[in-house]
C-alpha cells in the first residue's frame, strides 16, 4: 500500500494542483494533501477555510484526503509513516528550489521526493497569480475550480 503526501500552501487550490492530485491518485494507493503553513508567505485564507475548499474539489477521489499541519513536513511524515512526497514541478524556475528541499528532506529523515511535470496547460498557473488577478477584478474561472471562485472574489473584496 502506498501513501504519498502533496504538500503545498493552496492558498487557494488552483486547477494546476488539482490536477497533480487527479494523476496522483490513479498512481498511488492513498494521497493525502497536506495544507502546510509556509513561513515566507502570507495568506489570503484561513489553514481550515483552504482545508474545507480542497475537501470539497477533491471529494470526487476516494483515495484522496486533507489535513494540515504546521512545522517541517519531514516530521508531518515520520508522524504519519508517509515515506514519499509528490510535488509538481511547472518550469525550470521552481526546480532549483525544489531541488533543494528535496535534497534537505531526504538528509533530515530519508524521505522521498517525486516530480511530476505539470501539464503544460498550467504551467504559468500560481496561486499568487490567481490571487493578483482577482483583486485587480480579473477573471479567475479558467484557473480555479468553479467552487472557489465566488469564494476568491467575496474574500479579495473583503480584503480591499
Ligand atoms: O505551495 P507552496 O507554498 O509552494 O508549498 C511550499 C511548502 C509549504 C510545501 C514548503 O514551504 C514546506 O514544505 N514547508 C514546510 C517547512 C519545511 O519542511 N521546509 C522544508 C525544509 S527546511
Amino acid at each position: 500500500m502506498k501513501r504519498v503526501v502533496c504538500p503545498g500552501s493552496f492558498d487557494p487550490i488552483t486547477n494546476g494542483h488539482l490536477d497533480i492530485i487527479a494523476r496522483a491518485s490513479s498512481l498511488f494507493d492513498e494521497v493525502v494533501i497536506a495544507v502546510l503553513v509556509n513561513q515566507t508567505k502570507s495568506s489570503l485564507f484561513t489553514v481550515p477555510e483552504r482545508i474545507e475548499m480542497i475537501k470539497e474539489v477533491t471529494g470526487k477521489f476516494a483515495n484522496v484526503s486533507v489535513d494540515s499541519w504546521s512545522g517541517l513536513l519531514v516530521d508531518y511524515c515520520k508522524s504519519n509513516q508517509i515515506n514519499t512526497i509528490v510535488k509538481g514541478l511547472r518550469a525550470v524556475s521552481d526546480f532549483d528550489y525544489e531541488l533543494q528541499m528535496s535534497q534537505i528532506n531526504l538528509q533530515l529523515q530519508g524521505v522521498e521526493t517525486l516530480f511530476m511535470a505539470t501539464a503544460p496547460s498550467h504551467s504559468f498557473l500560481s496561486s499568487s497569480l490567481v490571487k493578483e488577478i482577482a483583486s485587480n477584478g480579473g477573471d479567475v474561472s479558467a484557473y480555479i475550480p468553479a467552487a472557489i471562485v465566488s469564494k476568491l472574489k467575496s474574500r479579495v473584496i473583503k480584503n480591499a
